[in-house]
């Protein structure tokens, strides 16, 4: 808990008490209130009073003034509020219907400075807002489905936005205090599956190349899409039944099918790792839908046994208009399993064999209604986790020339993409450091280049919003980018480098007093407020954009508190403290968003 928070929360708790002694508000009532103001002209923390109009029966306003004239109350005949709580604030206001505070900048140093200096974010000393909510979620145990690509298909640009989004909730959650389990589901069966085994058995002349053989398997897959809308008459109709021929092998597990099935899975998978481990980006667990499809045709089975499914021209699905929700198709009329059919399986072995409390999937915004079926269906067969279960829909990555699309040609796929980003930073950002810099160094800079601009550029918009993927806008080193934020960050770290001095949290904390210190220490103690905010409305666009402002902040108070040319020793030695911490601050957001900046550049 915060510190100056909690003496909010007491000092307004004693005063709203003296508005009327009936009713008495907790301190956790009070604490989920306050807010951070946008500005620091209007304090440095806020609290709203609408809440109490009710019960008080006065306007919002007029509270907020009686809270002031309450809590600066210096009459010694009054019931005198504690002077040494009211101690951290050099200004107590009402603005309207809030009322505000103004830290002051000695004490807000001594506290904030050596928390993070000492024990970064562990003991929660900027923490602010949790309120109660914060210690029973605390304890729960949350899973997030997220990537899921399919196999046999290629990994293009468009699968890193889930993967980034996922990745930086897994994390989010976890520095919030949840238990996380970050898994994945891959697509290893169904017709693109067939489709591919088809191309491959029967019409591919080439051997499958040394590396990114999955990424090869996809342009088989692509092939074989095209030459498939080619065929007319009977030989299309061949083709259609020596797909659906596959398709059945795969499904009865056909041994001399199930080996190249196998063995280019594999293939697949073997991609998918190196494409993982180059991102920095780990699972828990992982899910097939292979695994899961026969325990789903079974639960069907079952629930059309116990009345809960109906039969519709032979094919097996739920009615689910009283929800509004159409008719949901579970099974097909041959037998065979859909998606959905193994979405049932799936959440069944997500609840029973994880006991999960919340159920988090990280999915495209078209399958908004699939979920909501799944959903519902679950809650029908009487899964009372289905309540907890959560679709995180997210739009589109664009490309400058428009939507993107294998059959129209204009997908990027992983590996180019990151040739090509390699390429381009050692020719531009690293161009004279390659010079210097031994390879594995200028190397690894490189790599945490590209996935800053890459995972920024993901993150930083709302997921509800589509993304228009442009390499070369990423990787401009000013504005709001991930490359901007790297270079800020080593640029404070060289800040270090500069003075002949250790940082230390030995100093004296009344010289740092310049608004511009102020506003980056203001910043700082926002820090986790924030994360826990991102985390609870799954934004990671809120702490991205949070950490752009600590940079720019981080900007205007390097330009006027110089460290090298501060008038004394113990200022500088405070200054170097300060930075030191934004520099913590700034590395562990980025962390929360997947990216880990490089210590020079
Ligand atoms: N592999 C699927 C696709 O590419 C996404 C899977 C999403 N997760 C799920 N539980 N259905 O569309």
């Amino acid at each position: 808990m915060n510190l100056f928070v909690d003496t909010i929360c007491q000092l307004t708790r004693d005063a709203l008490h003296r508005l009327d002694s009936e009713r008495v508000w907790a301190t956790s009532e009070i604490q989920g209130l306050i807010e951070q103001p946008p500005d620091a002209d209007m304090g440095d923390f806020a609290l709203p009073c609408f809440s109490f109009s009710k019960k008080l029966q006065r306007s919002p306003k007029q509270i907020a003034e009686e809270l002031q004239n309450l809590l600066v109350q210096e009459d010694p005949q009054e019931q005198a509020f504690d002077a040494q709580k009211r101690l951290p604030f050099s200004r107590i206001q009402a603005f309207g219907p809030y009322l505000n505070f103004f830290l002051h900048a000695e004490i807000l140093a001594r506290e904030l400075l050596p928390s993070i200096f000492n024990n970064p974010f562990s003991k929660g000393l900027i923490s602010l807002g949790r309120g109660k909510d914060r210690s029973e979620k605390n304890r729960q145990k949350v899973m997030i489905e997220f990537s899921q690509p399919n196999t046999h298909k290629g990994f293009h640009v468009g699968h890193l936005r889930n993967a980034a989004l996922g990745d930086s909730l897994c994390r989010i959650h976890r520095f919030n205090g949840y238990e996380v389990v970050g898994a994945n589901y891959f697509g290893d069966v169904g017709t693109h599956i067939a489709k591919c085994l088809w191309y491959y058995l029967n019409h591919c002349k080439d051997s499958p190349p040394e590396e990114l053989r999955g990424e090869w398997l996809g342009e088989l897959y692509t092939q074989s899409v095209h030459l498939l809308e080619t065929l007319e008459g009977e030989e299309a109709q061949k083709a259609q039944a020596e797909i659906s021929s596959l398709l059945r092998k795969m499904e009865e597990k056909d041994p001399e099918l199930s080996k190249v099935w196998d063995e280019t899975r594999q293939w697949s998978m073997d991609d998918f790792e190196e494409i993982y481990r180059w991102l920095d980006i780990r699972f828990d667990h992982y899910f097939y839908e292979s695994d899961v499809d026969e325990e789903g045709r079974q639960m069907v089975l079952q629930g059309e046994m116990d009345g809960t499914f109906i039969l519709s021209e032979g094919a097996i699905g739920i009615d689910l208009e009283e929800e509004n929700l159409g008719f949901f198709m579970l099974l097909k009329s041959d037998g065979n399993t859909l998606y959905s059919t193994k979405d049932l399986a799936l959440a069944r072995r997500k609840f029973d064999q994880f006991s999960i409390d919340r159920s988090v999937y990280v999915v495209g915004a078209e399958q908004t209604l699939h979920f909501k079926q799944v959903f519902a269906t679950l809650k029908r067969l009487g899964y009372a986790q289905a309540e907890h279960c959560y679709h995180l829909p997210y739009a589109l990555v664009m490309l400058p020339s428009g939507k993107m699309s294998s059959r129209a040609g204009n997908v990027i796929l992983f590996s180019e993409m990151r040739k090509k980003m390699r390429e381009f930073i050692l020719q531009g950002q690293l161009a004279e450091q390659s010079l210097e810099w031994g390879t594995t160094e200028v190397e690894e800079t490189a790599h945490r280049i590209a996935l800053a601009a890459i995972k920024y550029g993901m993150l930083s918009q709302d997921p509800n919003k589509p993304i228009v993927f442009s390499m070369e806008d990423w990787l401009v080193s000013e504005g709001d980018t991930g490359t901007y934020l790297v270079y800020a960050y080593v640029r404070i770290r060289s800040i270090g480098r500069q003075v002949a001095l250790e940082v230390s949290d030995q100093i004296d904390f009344a010289l740092l007093e310049h608004p511009n210190e102020k506003l980056l220490m203001r910043r700082m103690l926002d820090f986790e407020r924030i994360v826990w905010k991102s985390g609870e409305q799954f934004k990671p666009s809120l702490l991205a954009r949070y950490l752009y402002e600590l940079c720019r902040d981080f900007s205007k108070a390097y330009g006027t508190c110089s460290v090298k040319h501060a008038e004394s020793e113990s200022l500088q030695a405070a200054r170097l403290l300060l930075f030191h911490c934004v520099a913590e601050v700034l590395k562990t957001g980025l962390g929360l968003l997947g990216i880990t900046p490089p210590e020079r550049m």
